[in-house]
């Protein structure tokens, strides 16, 4: 009877741990976002910025949520053809999925929505010598993205103010690959 009531008390620990594909769109699960990453759509209503030179034209690689609860991100950018690797580290906030950093000015940025096992998407708000504008980020598990993601996407992006031809697919350019360490 013990050996049994261990058993079962192991794969509830098991289960615990276990990785869910819900979709959330509130009150993260946050360690379930750590792990790799490919940045696959990129939007914002000012294009300047996430345009080649762009300095929100960045490709992630590896999140990874800390014990205090902080973000590290780990991104590559080119630059006069030259990939290069960076990282940041980003606070925490109140608010489940939302985190704020300092990167060309104040970002703060928020989780819209994921299911952990294929795609995140996130908004950010910058300023910057007040000077505001925002980006959406669609981050995937795989290089790629379906379609019905890019749809989803878009309908964020629209909500937000962003028109469609203001959404880049990264997908169609170098994201610096070779430089990624999986
Ligand atoms: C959380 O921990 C990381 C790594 O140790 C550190 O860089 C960061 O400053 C910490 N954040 C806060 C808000 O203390």
């Amino acid at each position: 009877m013990m050996l049994f009531l261990l058993c079962v008390g192991l794969t509830l620990v098991g289960a615990h741990k276990k990785v869910v594909c819900n979709i959330d769109k509130d009150n993260f699960n946050m360690p379930q976002i750590s792990g790799k990453w490919h940045s696959v759509f990129l939007s914002s209503d000012d294009k300047e910025k996430i345009v080649q030179g762009g300095s929100m034209r960045i490709f992630v690689e590896d999140m990874d949520v800390l014990q205090n609860g902080s973000l590290y991100l780990k991104y590559h950018f080119k630059e006069n053809d030259i990939c290069s690797e960076f990282s940041m580290t980003c606070d925490s906030t109140d608010k489940s999925g939302c985190f704020e950093v300092e990167y060309d000015g104040h970002n703060a940025f928020c989780i819209v929505e994921t299911n952990y096992c294929d795609y995140l998407i996130f908004h950010l708000h910058n300023e910057k010598e007040g000077e505001h504008y925002q980006t959406m980020e669609l981050y995937s598990r795989k290089p790629n993205a379906p379609k019905r993601l890019k749809k989803k996407f878009e309908k964020e992006c629209l909500k937000r103010g962003i028109p469609k031809e203001n959404i880049l697919d990264l997908t169609e350019g170098d994201r610096c690959a070779k430089d990624r360490s999986d």
